[in-house]
């Protein structure tokens, strides 16, 4: 083991409507990287992307992580018009592992991941691949579905079927689902465009919602359900966490109750008979494997509350990350603490090395 610390690029924010969880999941992540039995192993740099896109130095990260909230354009340098990435700031190329601290649309979905693979510097979590399947509803649920797993009867949407004949689409709903039932759009995250239709008019209202976000739409059989998560760690092997309940004081768990303060709450580790507890985690560790994903990743499941079936819901490849998020929680239940846990998933990331096209490529 070489004695010279590994250079890290914390890189956070993010066009995303999870910016600012971002930024609070990024203060946790470095914090822990800083202290604990292995900080002297690295150092560590932070990187922030704006909500326009454009990357900023460490100076200007630890500014934003110190003040914990996005930064506003009047506080930036005015001279970025244009909006996107405009190349790397000073610092980014001296980086030999990246860690990714972004949620959702930008960051969750392999299209930083694919900035990485083709610089050929090793990073956190998830591929392209695991992370774009991982993102996308519609595709994540073909995967589960080609792999087996026990998903809510569901129905993939385009919203061009709206527009071109609504009343067609609302008859195969009603006769394929019925209500209530959940429409989702494909690719966003903490339930934002989410709605439960109980009729036929809320369900038209629904797909209008979820249209004007993205026009690949899910729908879902509605299920009367707790709603248990599991926490998944490793890249070749995996190991999956106890697990952790979601109790809120509402119909469902909406953006409202899953962001307000007292709204929620977790109970880890979940009080669910042990063979349960033992069906989830390795039903979390096929879910990994059926889209691809590694290094980290939570799944999330309903437990039906009438017929105790466990239903898989979704994978989060780059889950929350704050000191209230369920992912770190969880491995701290099952005896990992927050600063072993980020050490083991940057080792996971040296290990795994160069990406696997890269070194495909220069084998030929
Ligand atoms: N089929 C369903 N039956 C019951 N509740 C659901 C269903 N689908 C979603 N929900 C509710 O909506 C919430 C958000 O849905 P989810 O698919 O997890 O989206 P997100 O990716 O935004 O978290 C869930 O946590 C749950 O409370
Ligand atoms: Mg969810």
């Amino acid at each position: 083991m070489s004695s010279e610390p590994t250079q890290l690029g914390l890189v956070f924010g993010g066009v995303s409507g999870e910016h600012a969880v971002s930024i609070r999941s990024a203060n946790t992540v470095a914090a822990a990287l800083r202290r604990g039995a292995n900080a002297n192993r690295y150092r560590l740099s932070c990187f922030y992307i704006d909500q326009w896109g454009h990357w900023w130095p460490p100076a200007v990260a630890d500014a934003v992580l110190a003040k914990g909230t996005p930064a506003q354009r009047e506080e930036l340098p005015a001279s970025q018009l244009r909006p996107g990435f405009q190349g790397f700031p000073e610092g980014a190329l001296d980086v030999q592992v990246w860690v990714p601290v972004l949620h959702g649309p930008n960051g969750e979905d392999g299209t930083i991941q694919g900035l990485f693979s083709l610089m050929q510097v090793p990073f956190v979590g998830s591929g392209v691949l695991g992370s774009a399947v991982g993102m996308d509803k519609q595709a994540m649920k073909a995967a589960f579905a080609a792999a087996g797993l026990p998903q809510v009867p569901y129905a993939c949407v385009d919203a061009q079927e709206l527009s071109r004949a609504p009343e067609a689409l609302l008859n195969r709903l009603e006769q394929h689902l019925g209500y209530p039932c959940f429409i989702k759009p494909a690719n966003l995250g903490s339930s934002v465009g989410i709605s439960k239709a109980s009729n036929r008019g809320e369900l038209l209202a629904g797909l209008e919602l979820a249209a004007g976000h993205d026009p690949r739409l899910v729908v879902e059989q509605g299920v009367d359900a707790r709603e248990l998560e599991c926490a998944v760690l490793g890249g070749r092997s995996m190991k999956a966490s106890v697990l952790g309940e979601i109790c809120f004081d509402a119909d469902w768990y909406d953006y409202e109750t899953k962001y307000s303060a007292g709204k929620s709450h977790t109970v880890i580790p979940a009080e669910v008979p042990e063979a349960l507890s033992e069906q989830a985690r390795a039903m979390a560790i096929a879910a990994c494997r059926a889209v691809a994903a590694e290094g980290l990743a939570r799944v999330d499941f309903f437990f039906e509350r009438n017929s105790g079936t466990l239903w898989l819901n979704e994978i989060n490849t780059l889950p929350g990350f704050t000191s209230q998020s369920m992912y770190p929680m969880l491995w701290e239940a099952t005896g990992l603490p927050l600063e072993e846990l980020v050490h083991q998933l940057v080792q996971l990331a040296q290990e795994s090395g160069l990406p696997a096209l890269s070194k495909r490529a220069f084998a030929a």
